[in-house]
């Protein structure tokens, strides 16, 4: 086939355009737009690899007739990894773990194999990254010494492969992704094209050996590696490091698992000896005050299965003749909205003002029930007064001034009655019936409207 040199590729989404732009025209990521055609393998057909994870099958039966199979977990025994998991590590499985450099990623798959191969399993570390000296240094600080994990220094796609058909591995790591390449392509190693082809063919080793492969992929924004969401189709499990690597905690979400439940999180803290799961993190994104301050309010996030506390702080203060806008961990579009609502309903104005929200801890909350929090937050701040000792409010506000209800709101009450809190502001939907005694030292205030919200919250001045 004959190459085109003139192709600009997208880094993060793969997309095409014939000329240089600032701005990738299918996904409109900035600056993501690099030189190179994603070319095809030469001499191969394509789809025997982009669509590595059909079954090989060419005869057409009914559903019922087709043999359900279940699949067989490995659970790697951290149990916040098994969590985003949805229980293990599955047979043939490919995971896609992504994250900012330095953020834990190498830590917690040396940790999760080495655990894998304790238990007996067979195991494979491909490390091109690092040299096997440095991975066997990361194995003494973990407190591993004594690891029989098998670690393979390599980065060309065709020995990694040989590798596994001959050693037969029950999982392999592939760290990472972006370092491997094929003698079979003629583009940069890192490239899209080469990062693509190269996953594709790891998975299809993994559907047709039943190996399951892990392949760690970097985060980035700048720079010529290929971004992991490329990937992000080709592969049964998308799991995502979030947190602020200043502070001590990870969290994993799963984005994507054709084995579990999506969003799911796992917490870990990054300890001296490697990352440790946090069984109850429910009241770690909350900043310990002595006495409650303005400008912070706590909600009841549930992303996943977990209800978490988390701490969403603003601060409003006198901007110039452009006021700012930012938000850190919360979505910036719907803090213009809140502010319009907020207005417009509740006569709050804050035309004038810089405004800046962030959720504690480096969480990140996508969910619209952070809305009354938020607006709560930005009042107390702009009012100079802190709400009540214990108190927690959440809910989605609409674009009416109404106050919607939260996925599985008595749930996130039952952890804030759990965790001590004494007052909530809630969604009139989610207020549970009286005398309920899972929600005991809990004052909830049910609300329809945000006038009604910010009524309740200057009564308990
Ligand atoms: P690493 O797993 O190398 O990150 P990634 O593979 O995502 O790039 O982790 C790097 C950071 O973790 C590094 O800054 C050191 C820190 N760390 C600890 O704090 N404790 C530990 O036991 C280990 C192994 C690493
Ligand atoms: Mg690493």
């Amino acid at each position: 086939m004959a190459k085109d040199k003139s192709i600009f590729t997208c880094t993060e989404c793969g997309g095409t355009s014939a000329r240089w732009m600032g701005k990738c025209p299918s996904c409109n990521a900035w600056n993501t737009l690099i030189e190179g055609s994603s070319e095809p393998a030469a001499g191969k057909n394509r789809f025997g690899s982009v669509h590595a994870s059909l079954a090989p099958t060419s005869e057409v039966l009914p559903l019922a007739q087709i043999q359900a199979a279940d699949f067989e977990r490995h659970p790697t025994g951290i149990d916040e990894l098994d969590r985003v998991l949805g229980g293990g590590m599955v047979e043939g499985g490919v995971v896609l773990i992504g994250g900012d450099p330095g953020i834990g990623k190498s830590t917690l798959l040396l940790q999760a194999v080495d655990a894998l191969q304790r238990s007996g399993m067979n195991t494979l570390y491909v490390t091109g990254e690092e040299s096997g000296a440095q991975v066997a240094m990361r194995s003494r600080r973990l407190g591993l010494p004594d690891s029989q994990v098998p670690v393979l220094p390599e980065i060309q796609l065709e020995k990694i492969l040989h590798t596994l058909q001959t050693r037969q591995p029950g999982i392999a790591i592939i760290d990472s992704i972006q370092t491997v390449y094929s003698d079979q392509l003629t583009s940069a190693p890192g490239s899209v094209a080469q990062v693509r082809e190269c996953a594709a063919h790891l998975t299809r080793t993994a559907k047709s050996t039943g190996i399951t492969i892990v392949l760690v992929g970097h985060v980035t924004k700048e720079g010529a590696l290929a971004g992991p969401r490329v990937l992000e189709h080709m592969v049964d499990t998308v799991l995502y490091f979030e947190g602020d690597t200043h502070s001590n905690f990870r969290l994993i979400r799963a984005i994507k698992n054709r084995f579990g439940a999506v969003n799911e999180i796992g917490v870990f803290a990054m300890t001296e000896k490697g990352l440790k799961g946090v069984s109850n993190p429910s009241a770690i994104f909350l900043s310990q005050h002595a006495e409650p301050v303005p400008g912070s309010c706590v909600m009841v996030t549930l992303e996943g299965t977990r209800p978490l506390l988390v701490e969403i702080q603003a601060l409003v203060d006198s901007g110039g003749p452009s006021p700012r806008r930012l938000s850190v961990g919360l979505d910036r579009d719907r803090l213009a909205m809140l502010l319009a609502v907020l207005h417009r309903h509740a006569g709050v104005a804050c035309m004038d003002q810089d405004v800046f929200v962030n959720a504690v801890g480096g969480v990140r909350i996508s969910e619209p029930a952070a809305d009354l929090a938020v607006m709560l937050a930005i009042t107390s701040s702009l009012r100079g007064k802190a709400l009540p000792k214990g108190f927690i409010a959440f809910g989605e506000v609409g674009l009416a001034g109404e106050v919607r209800p939260a996925p599985r709101g008595q749930d996130r009450l039952k952890e804030a009655a759990k965790l001590g809190f004494k007052v909530a502001v809630v969604p009139k939907a989610n207020a549970p019936k009286k005398n309920d005694k899972a929600f005991e030292g809990l004052t909830i205030y049910p609300v329809e409207r945000i006038e009604e919200a910010m009524q309740v919250v200057r009564g308990l001045d």
